[in-house]
């Protein structure tokens, strides 16, 4: 059978077994599914797979297995990496998890939770239940629990809460024959040799298709305040973010970003005001939190440390959240810079880290080093400053030609990643290799980590059905 023929009767079968509502072939239905969030990849597929619970996605896993077509998981798309995008040549079906989006159950602690569940909804979940899934980032509103397991996703808690690893107790996913793993018993101790759960996080889609994951859930706060600072230099930014975790551990969120990027939000986002009357260099959001009424609150606590910081210098000015009206709205300013850059033009967007007391005096240096190399470039770094990872995008040049991404582009990458892995990094700190990194992850992994990976896909996905041209599949 050719490989067309084997799509259209995976289509048929899959359509007679479970229905219309579970395939998807209308181009114009297709259409938003084929492109990433950055509309930089653009693939075909003749069809979406769409199961509405395990057994089917077992079963669709199955028969593709049998008939030999290959799959791309997909949740809500919001890959930075291309990760789920098909390929261009249309030999590919999606498989989409987006209608598995019920919770299974909430108990004290933890939660069973389908992978096509958005992750607002889990967040609203929740909180009806005086508990908090503590992981957030600026997709919230469309990114899903199965894609933010399958790679690992960080965002803006991570620093007191860590990545979705330490928040995924347990994963149950249809493997690449068609089989069932159920990994979400929520053992609190398991050593039957390898963690299947733990291959499967940030595995993007080439080892299985998750169907579900327990998640920790932690108590809901009862209170919290969000500064805004201004500074002139990422080390006075570090340097403020180490003074007040020597005094408290009730810092949830600290992200940095330079002027340039605040100015583009408040061109680009309609309800973007900038905070602090004057302009800094760099400006840095900071969260606490608390999870008990009485004593010190978080505004209080954050006036103190801050009160501080202005007095010996670190801070030059900053302001402090009086409302949650108003939390929210730095927070707009921060979770909106992607959308902002989307819009400002062309970039080579970087997802790195490096150790964290290293990165002030990396984003300083590798940005002139880079503007250097590559003349009329603007080169910038934002982020997660206290997980030792910012986005670092290298804006180009004005009136650069259309393809400047995939030529020049990609030799500022290269350029980029070098002195990451000199400076002991890594190239993707969260966002994953998808198909964006996958020659430099060949490039510029160590040989024993890379064979060591190859070997692992081998195993579980021998025929390499699932999601190829991915990581290293
Ligand atoms: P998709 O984009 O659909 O898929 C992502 C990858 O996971 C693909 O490789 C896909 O094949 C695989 N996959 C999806 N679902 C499954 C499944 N059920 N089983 C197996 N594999 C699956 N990331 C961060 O880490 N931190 C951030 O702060 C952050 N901010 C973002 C802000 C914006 C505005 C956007 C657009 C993205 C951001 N991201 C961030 C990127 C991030 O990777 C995603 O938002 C999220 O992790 C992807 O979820 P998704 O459901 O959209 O997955
Ligand atoms: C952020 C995404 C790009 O941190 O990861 O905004
Ligand atoms: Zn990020």
């Amino acid at each position: 059978m050719s490989s067309e023929d084997a799509r259209s009767s995976l289509i048929e079968q899959v359509r007679e077994r479970f229905g219309a509502r579970a395939v998807l072939t209308d181009p114009a239905d297709l259409a938003p599914w084929l492109t990433d969030w950055r509309g930089r990849w653009h693939g075909r597929a003749d069809g979406i797979l769409a199961p509405a619970d395990t057994g089917e996605a077992a079963a669709m896993v199955g028969l593709a297995a049998e008939l030999g077509v290959p799959l791309v998981p997909q949740g809500g798309n919001t890959s930075m990496v291309g990760g789920a995008t098909p390929p261009e040549d249309g030999s590919a079906l999606v498989l989409s998890l987006r209608r598995m989006s019920r919770i299974r159950s909430i108990e004290a602690g933890s939660a069973v939770v389908e992978a096509g569940v958005i992750l607002a909804d889990l967040h609203t979940a929740a909180a009806d239940q005086g508990q908090r899934f503590p992981l957030t980032l600026g997709a919230r509103g469309s990114c899903t629990v199965g894609g933010l397991t399958a790679t690992n996703a960080g965002g803006t808690q991570v620093l007191r809460f860590g990545t979705m690893r330490a928040l995924v107790l347990g994963a149950e996913a249809v493997l690449a024959d068609g089989s069932v793993h159920n990994g979400l018993s929520g053992l609190k101790k398991d050593n039957r040799g390898y963690s299947l759960d733990h291959l499967l996080i940030g595995s993007e889609g080439t080892l299985g298709v998750l169907t579900a994951v327990r998640v920790k859930l932690v108590p809901a706060i009862t209170s919290r305040a969000v500064a805004w600072v201004g500074l002139s230099d990422p080390q006075r930014a570090l340097a403020l973010l180490r003074a007040m975790e020597s005094v408290t551990d009730r810092i949830e969120s600290f992200e940095i970003l330079p002027e340039a990027a605040l100015r583009r939000v408040v061109e680009h986002i309609p309800a973007a005001r900038a905070p602090l009357q004057g302009a800094h260099s760099w400006h840095v959001l900071v969260e606490a939190t608390s999870t008990a009424s009485g004593s010190e609150t978080p505004e209080q606590l954050l006036q103190r440390l801050l009160e501080d910081a202005l007095a010996d210098g670190t801070a030059a000015d900053a302001t402090i959240s009086s409302s949650e009206g108003q939390a929210e709205a730095f927070w707009l300013l921060r979770d909106s810079i992607s959308e902002a850059e989307r819009a400002s033009g062309m970039a080579a967007q970087h997802d790195i880290s490096v150790p964290v007391d290293v990165m002030p005096r990396f984003m300083v240096e590798a940005a002139q080093q880079v503007e250097r190399a590559f003349p009329g470039t603007e080169a910038f770094g934002y982020g997660h400053l206290g997980d030792g990872n910012i986005h670092f995008h290298v804006r180009a040049p004005t009136g650069a030609a259309a393809g400047w991404p995939e030529g020049n582009g990609k030799a500022v990458s290269r350029f980029v990643h070098d002195l990451v892995t000199e400076a002991g990094g890594s190239i993707s700190a969260e966002h994953g290799i998808g198909q964006m990194k996958r020659e430099e992850l060949a490039r510029l992994l160590p040989p024993a980590r890379l064979r060591s990976l190859q070997a692992i896909k081998h195993a579980l996905d021998p025929a390499g059905i699932l999601n190829p041209g991915k990581l290293i599949g």
